[in-house]
């Protein structure tokens, strides 16, 4: 049994609902508060957490680099807040151990509540900084990157994400199911929940800042893993910073996702776009890049006609494998007008032909998946809407779907290409 002292040092947990206050509790003299002896009146301007569950191999690594890192650049100021869900490797005992050489740390036992994203708004309410942020406790965020996203927030950003979906990011050594779960994930955040899911390149991220006035107020109610979820869904987020990063290869321990993560995803998601009060941030809809993106796609109407003509009118070909080929020759020329005209100032930040063929496979995969898209709305309005009638009247309509979809799935997806470094 840990001792009396040590016992002392935990901070203690908030119960009731899951909501960051306006101001930080006042700087208290109570052991195991950050800043004991070190000006304690002094605001803080960052309050790292890291969620624990089962990293006791790992606490000291990490704390020691961000000491390093943070020391370096905002010495004093800053505080980090182990939360702690009772591991049973007692992640908790050893990161109190820790305190008494880094006096910024600052630990908390949870025994009645459990569950990543809980745990980071816990330790968000008893932060003290005007920064809250999280990082995970096993080294797979690279705690350097702190520093990108310090000087995004400092130049007035509401929100930091470590991305690893934009330029410079990338995955370590996922294996192909893995990346598919989560990108595929991210698609289906993208259809149902576009205004929130489709404001960042890396929804699943659980590496960001956020400055507390952004936060604070309403009453979160996150699910599983997906925190940055809630803070988009629910906070007053205007403005928001990508920093790139590779999501590292963990050292010690396991990950602790499951199915059960992906369930409580689709929970999630479906709760924040049944549940309502999702916090009304306008983004322009990109208008100018949609009407280029339909031009484009006329041009591809002409290209698929044409080549179904020379294939199947002249040469005679069987018409499933004209239409095919000449499909694909249109989705060839649709990518290549998209790439140099509709989304050419993203497509120049991301030069090199590794990068180009990344957004063809991804433009060809969601344009295939349009296809089928087109097919089902065409037969559905069809037969199910108007009764065998107005076929034309029927593609018309399909086709306008499909090309809603082609353009936001491509805006979100295709023209943001992880960059493996
Ligand atoms: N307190 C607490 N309670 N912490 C938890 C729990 C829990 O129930 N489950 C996991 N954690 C902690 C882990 O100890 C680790 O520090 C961090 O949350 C991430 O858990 P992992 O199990 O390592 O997740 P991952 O590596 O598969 O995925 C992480 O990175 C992704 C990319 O940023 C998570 O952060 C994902 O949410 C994220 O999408
Ligand atoms: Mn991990």
């Amino acid at each position: 049994m840990p001792s009396q002292p040590l016992l002392q040092a935990l901070v203690p947990c908030p119960t009731g609902p899951l909501q960051v206050p306006l101001e930080g509790p006042p700087q208290s003299a109570g052991r195991g508060e950050a800043g004991v002896g070190l000006g304690r009146d002094r605001p803080l301007d960052l309050s790292l957490v890291i969620p624990t569950y089962n990293e006791a191999a790992n606490v000291a690594v990490l704390v020691e680099q961000l000491t390093q890192l943070l020391e370096g650049v905002m010495p004093h100021r800053y505080e980090l807040i182990l939360v702690d869900d009772d591991s049973p490797d007692r992640t908790w005992k050893t990161a109190l151990g820790l305190t008494p050489t880094y006096p910024q740390l600052r630990v908390m036992r949870r025994r009645t509540e459990r569950g990543l994203s809980s745990a980071v708004i816990r330790g968000w309410q008893v932060a003290r900084g005007q920064i809250l942020a999280v990082i995970d406790a096993d080294l797979q965020h690279p705690p350097q990157v702190l520093t990108d996203l310090l000087a995004a927030m400092h130049q007035g950003a509401d929100l930091a994400v470590a991305s690893r979906h934009v330029t410079g990011g990338g995955v370590s050594d996922w294996n192909l199911a893995r990346r598919l779960l989560s990108r595929g994930a991210q698609t289906l955040g993208l259809l149902l929940l576009p205004q929130v899911v489709g404001r960042v390149s890396d929804p699943m991220s659980g590496y960001f800042m956020v400055q507390r006035r952004a936060i604070a107020g309403p009453i979160l109610n996150p699910k599983g893993y997906k925190i940055l979820l809630e803070v988009l869904g629910r906070g007053k987020v205007h403005t928001i910073a990508e920093v790139g990063y590779v999501f590292q290869e963990r050292q010690q321990g396991a990950s602790k996702v499951t199915w059960r993560q992906y369930v409580d995803y689709m929970h999630h998601l479906l709760r924040l776009r049944l549940g309502g009060r999702i916090s009304q941030v306008h983004q322009r809809f990109p208008l100018k890049r949609f009407v280029r993106f339909g031009l484009v796609g006329l041009s591809g109407v002409v290209v698929d006609m044409a080549m179904l003509y020379l294939l199947h009118g002249s040469l005679g070909l069987p018409l499933t494998r004209s239409k095919i080929v000449a499909a694909e020759v249109a989705i060839i020329n649709n990518f290549i007008w998209n790439d140099a005209w509709t989304f050419a100032d993203v497509s120049l930040q991301q030069r090199g032909w590794s990068a180009r063929l990344k957004r063809f496979l991804k433009f060809n995969l969601i344009c295939l998946a349009g296809l089928v898209l087109n097919v089902l709305v065409l037969n559905g309005v069809y037969n199910l809407v108007f009764g065998q009638r107005w076929a034309y009247l029927a593609n018309l309509i399909a086709i306008a779907v499909v090309t809603f979809w082609n353009f936001w799935l491509n805006l979100k997806l295709s023209w943001r290409v992880t960059q493996i470094k």
